[in-house]
């Protein structure tokens, strides 16, 4: 369970984060939604721990993430898939990712057959990576440690069709096996396949938030309830 409560970032007199609420229950796969700018990433930071709110409170599995003990083994992260090690082979990221947490070397070879990265992938330095190779290395470094809770930030990003389904059915599972999922991104299609509920965010501030189901049950398609919504709150008026 993710609880951000009356969550407010600014940055002298810009406010990035406007006095946010919402929950991502365990169980399901929580799509955070929005365009560019909007805030995603700074409630994401907030949430693990890497920048301070001004106001309000993000907690974590029932704290702040900073105050879990061995939080990385509890709580997976993915922020900037394209920031990893170039000089390092997957399976290094991995090995050294598993000691850090004192897990055992053999789930290393669990998480790369999870992700869909082959022997000789896995071998290869992450710089000769395409984004959606670096994407699945990212995921897979975020499930090392067997986590209850996902914080993926744009993990769709780069992932081709095949990928998009990939990581719709290991979310899925995370999910119904009781995990949280949060997960950001500006693509409307790839949220729809991959996430069952949504909170759409604008300028900071929350225009959306229900099960997509319940959300589209007048007819209305995702792309359109985006559009509405954020229109007014976007920056350039224009959704991205
Ligand atoms: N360290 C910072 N200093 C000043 N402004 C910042 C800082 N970090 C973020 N911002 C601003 O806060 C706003 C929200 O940024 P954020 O990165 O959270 O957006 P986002 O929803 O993740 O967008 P994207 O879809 O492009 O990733 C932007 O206007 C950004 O310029
Ligand atoms: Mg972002």
């Amino acid at each position: 369970m993710i609880t951000i409560q009356n969550l407010t970032k600014r940055y002298g007199s810009f406010t990035a984060v406007d006095d946010i609420t919402f929950t991502a229950p365990p169980g399901s796969v929580t799509g955070f939604l929005g365009p560019n700018g909007a805030g995603k990433s700074t409630t994401m930071r907030i949430a693990v721990g890497l920048t301070r709110p001004t106001s309000g409170s993000v907690h974590v599995l029932g704290a702040n993430y900073r105050d879990l003990p061995n939080p990385a083994a509890r709580v997976g992260v993915l922020l900037d898939a394209s920031a990893q090690h170039s000089g390092r082979t997957g399976r290094e990221v991995l090995t050294l990712g598993a000691m850090t947490l004192g897990t055992p070397q053999n789930r290393v070879d669990q998480v790369l057959e999870q992700v869909g990265l082959t022997a000789r992938e896995a071998n290869s330095r992450v710089g000769t990576y395409s984004l959606g190779m670096r994407q699945r290395l990212g995921v897979g470094h975020a499930l090392l440690g067997n986590p209850e809770v996902l914080i993926l930030d744009e993990p769709a990003n780069g992932l081709d069709p095949q990928g998009i389904h990939w990581m719709r059915s290991l979310l899925r599972g995370f999910a119904d096996a009781g995990g949280t999922v949060l997960l950001s991104s500006h693509l409307l299609h790839e949220v729809q396949m991959i996430a069952d509920r949504i909170v759409m965010i604008g300028q900071g501030r929350i225009v959306a938030d229900g099960a997509i189901d319940q959300l589209l049950s007048d007819g209305t398609d995702l792309e359109t309830l985006f559009l509405t919504s954020t229109m007014s709150t976007s920056r350039e008026g224009i959704a991205a």
